[in-house]
């Protein structure tokens, strides 16, 4: 029975959307998080970027920070990273 159970439970969780397979709650569904979340946590968890709000400046410049703290992808998925961040968690 309660392999059932488990096998129940592993067969939901592959079929949610990526998005929604994490413990990020902070983070809004929207373009860019998976590749948000797949770069921002190669080193601290990706939910400290939910402590700041930037305008879209500012979180280019922050990404590029992050980029220069030996974070890798490639140019475009830093462009998308920096938006779908200005568009999360925008400037008061
Ligand atoms: C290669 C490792 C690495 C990666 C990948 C990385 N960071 Fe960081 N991050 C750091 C380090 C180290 C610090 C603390 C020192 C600093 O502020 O530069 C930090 C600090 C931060 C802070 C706090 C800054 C502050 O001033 O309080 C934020 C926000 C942040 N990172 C966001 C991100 C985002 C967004 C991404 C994805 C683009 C990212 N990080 C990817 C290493 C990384």
């Amino acid at each position: 029975m309660r392999k059932v159970l488990i096998a129940v439970l592993l067969v939901s969780a592959a079929s949610m959307p990526a998005w929604a397979q994490d413990d990020y709650k902070s983070l809004p569904p929207g373009p860019g998080r998976d590749v948000m979340v797949r770069v921002c946590a190669q080193c601290h968890s990706p939910e400290i970027a939910a402590q700041q709000k930037l305008d879209a400046a500012g979180w280019k410049d922050l990404v590029n920070q992050m980029a220069n703290n030996g974070a890798q992808a490639t140019d475009a998925e830093f462009d998308t990273i920096s938006k779908y961040l200005a568009a999360s968690f925008p400037a008061n």
